[in-house]
């Protein structure tokens, strides 16, 4: 098991902080730190290798291609999918916006439903909504339960309504911190509609928990590289070989790479899927930054991983449950030792909004994320106006929480309540 506090040398944010002292940062879930090894990888990758991919018969774009091809591997491999699955994008919020491209718009029509839940991000009700707009289909959302569990008869009924096409849920609310039973879901969803796509949004889950898309049994499972430890502007979807070898998951971006031969009357597309979706010239530093990040995890093993993240969620339901202005949201009572929680506590001050007290925490260079957090329907649904979110990544330790602790206490003092 390895050690959050020497864990904290690998983040150079962390001894180079421009704030000056101690940084407590519990906001990972927004963006996580990167260690040195994802930096160097990166600057490595422009100061060896830089040359476009695919492009050229010289040395370095073959090497640039190797480069390219050999990331791609990695980061499929830390997902236990196949290479040829996944489409890389520049975000969880692309790869949504991909599948409602690239597979929605030619698999929905007038009267199909879609499936969402009132714990998903934006991206993951924006995208269908516009969706819905464009073919005519109707988005329809699964409530919470007053723990932050969905709640199983919305969850049921909904998935019984007729023409149900597309499910599209959250692994782990980036607000609650609840952890969904997916593959019981999914089985359920199977069985009440047998030509359910689903897709599942695996953002807060994959910097934590170990996430296997071969053994899900879902259609498209999307994540974001710079929440577990990677660059901003790389992450990507896989997608089940059979949407894509039967091309009803379609490329939804056109030009230069993706094609097999371009006439001024028609275009054809290469099969190789890494070509077909990847039109323009891609990222190739960030592949390699993310392939890095992974290949650290997979160092510290992900059970590790979710095992530090399991400790330091219940530390902080203890401690933060011992502040008697707040109100922690998102399940807290767990049934003997399975704890469907992970990564984040969040919480409302009462009476205090929560930017007013980010601000004070930091002030104390406690660094958390207020307001809906990009979950403005779930806010509604519980009549919250915002809410505090503390979330965490491999360097954060106890000492963190108390902190936090600690930084509530001076609210208290600023705002004499
Ligand atoms: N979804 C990201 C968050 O929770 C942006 O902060």
């Amino acid at each position: 098991m390895f050690n959050p506090k020497t864990i904290r040398s690998d983040f150079p944010i962390f001894t180079h902080n421009p704030l000056g002292e101690r940084l407590v940062y519990l906001d990972s879930a927004a963006t996580s730190q990167k260690p040195q090894v994802v930096l160097d990888a990166i600057l490595q990758y422009y100061q060896t290798t830089n040359a476009n991919v695919h492009r050229g018969v010289h040395q370095l774009s073959d090497k640039s291609t190797q480069t390219w091809d050999d990331s791609r591997a990695t980061i499929a491999n830390f997902f236990d999918a196949k290479t040829d699955e996944l489409i890389i994008t520049r975000n969880t919020t692309e790869a949504i916006n991909g599948v409602a491209y690239g597979w929605g718009e030619h698999n929905l029509s007038e009267g199909d439903v879609i499936v969402a839940t009132l714990m998903e991000h934006h991206a993951n009700i924006v995208c269908w909504q516009e969706l819905a707009r464009r073919t005519g289909a109707r988005l329809e959302f699964v409530t919470l339960a007053k723990d932050g569990r969905l709640n199983q008869k919305s969850l049921r009924e909904n998935l019984s309504l007729p023409k149900v096409k597309l499910l599209a849920l959250t692994h782990v609310s980036n607000t609650l911190g609840t952890l969904n039973p997916i593959a019981e879901i999914i089985a359920e969803a199977r069985a009440l509609q047998p030509n359910i796509r689903v897709l599942i949004d695996a953002a807060q889950s994959a910097p934590h928990i170990p996430v296997s898309f071969t053994k899900l049994d879902a259609d498209f499972l999307v994540f974001s590289g710079h929440k577990m430890l990677g660059p901003m502007g790389i992450g990507g979807v896989f997608v089940r070989s059979t949407l894509l070898q039967s091309n009803q998951m379609r490329p939804w971006l056109f030009g230069g790479g993706m094609i097999a031969a371009v006439t001024t009357t028609a275009t054809t597309f290469t099969d190789e899927v890494s070509e077909r979706f990847t039109a323009g010239t891609p990222d190739v530093a960030s592949a390699v930054g993310l392939a890095t990040a992974c290949k650290y995890l997979s160092k510290l093993h992900m059970q590790d991983v979710g095992q530090r993240d399991l400790e330091l969620v219940l530390y902080a339901l203890e401690k933060l449950g011992e502040v008697p202005e707040i109100e922690i949201i998102g399940p807290q009572d767990f049934a003997s030792s399975e704890v469907d929680r992970v990564g984040s506590v969040a919480f409302i001050y009462k009476g205090m909004h929560a930017h007013d007290v980010a601000q004070v925490l930091d002030s104390v260079g406690v660094a958390v994320r207020s307001g809906h957090h990009c979950t403005m329907p779930l806010h509604q649904q519980f009549g919250w106006a915002a809410s505090v979110r503390a979330s965490f990544n491999v360097y954060n330790t106890k000492q963190d929480v108390d902190a936090l602790v600690a930084g509530l206490n001076k609210v208290r003092q600023v705002f004499n309540r």
